[in-house]
């Protein structure tokens, strides 16, 4: 158990799978959480599973669109009285497309969510950090982020663009206090982006995730628990002298 006293995060995409898991261990380590969501009613309910008293709250927001961030934030802070020192922007799409299918629209929107998203959430939430003396940001990357995989052209596009807006944070951001990583998740089961690829990947004569397992060294899909813990030691003070990092977290299937 980390000492998270006085810890107050922000989770998007908390409604489901790698969010959701996330907000579960953060508030299990004595973290305030908000959860940011597009799915309202899935967000009421991890905020049932959270347990009411403890400060947690849910907001339905776009991450995409800079107004409903603003919305959402005025809402935390409001609800809390103080401002977020941890923010992890996991709210992410996507969907098995290459440079002959992606169509302009989905290309578009991804960037929007995934890097926009990103931004959003830091634009909004880095300057009172930055006020209340330091933080900690992760973003949620993947081992997309650092290697082309096939159909997967604007999905990489975004985590690459992840890794970079990380490394850049983390220099500017260092001398604030405020320390920035991110965490690259390899192939994660239980979660509704893993059911979704696993159907588009039948569409192309694909096998499902479940049957590539033995690629994996660790020979195991990923559990959305194996990357809160990640998160959550990347949160605490036990990882004081990092910032910049992109750590994978991928049973071995990517080393670099
Ligand atoms: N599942 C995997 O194998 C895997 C691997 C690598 C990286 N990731 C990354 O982990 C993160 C979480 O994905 P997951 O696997 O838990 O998928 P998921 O689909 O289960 O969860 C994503 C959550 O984000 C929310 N969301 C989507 N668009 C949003 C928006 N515009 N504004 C606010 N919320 C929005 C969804 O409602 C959902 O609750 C994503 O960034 C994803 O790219 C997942």
């Amino acid at each position: 158990m980390y000492n998270y006293a006085g810890k107050q995060a922000i989770v998007t995409g908390a409604a489901s799978g790698i969010g959701k898991a996330i907000a579960l261990r953060l508030s299990k380590e004595g973290c305030t959480v908000a959860l940011w969501d597009m799915d309202a009613d899935r967000l009421q309910a991890t905020l049932r599973e959270l347990g009411e008293g403890r400060g947690h709250c849910a907001h339905v927001v776009d991450v995409s669109h800079l107004d409903t961030v603003k919305a959402a934030f005025a809402s935390t802070t409001k609800a809390w009285g103080s401002a977020p020192n941890v923010l992890v922007n996991n709210a992410g799409i996507g969907r098995l497309a290459s440079i002959l299918d992606v169509t302009p629209d989905e290309f578009d929107r991804t960037l929007d969510v995934n890097v926009g998203g990103t931004f959003n959430c830091s634009h909004v939430v880095v300057p009172c950090m930055r006020e209340n003396g330091g933080g900690q940001i992760i973003n949620m990357a993947s081992w997309f982020g650092k290697s082309g995989r096939p159909n997967s052209l604007a999905y990489c596009a975004s985590k690459f663009a992840i890794i970079g807006m990380t490394q850049s944070m983390a220099i500017d951001l260092a001398a604030h206090g405020i320390r920035v990583n991110a965490v690259c998740p390899g192939t994660i089961d239980n979660t509704d982006m893993r059911k979704q690829a696993d159907v588009e990947a039948a569409a192309l004569g694909s096998p499902p995730a479940a049957e590539r397992q033995h690629l994996i060294p660790l020979k195991r899909l990923g559990q959305p628990e194996d990357i809160a813990r990640v998160v959550a030691f990347l949160i605490s003070d036990e990882a004081s002298y990092m910032t910049g990092q992109s750590i994978n977290v991928t049973g071995g299937l990517w080393m670099n």
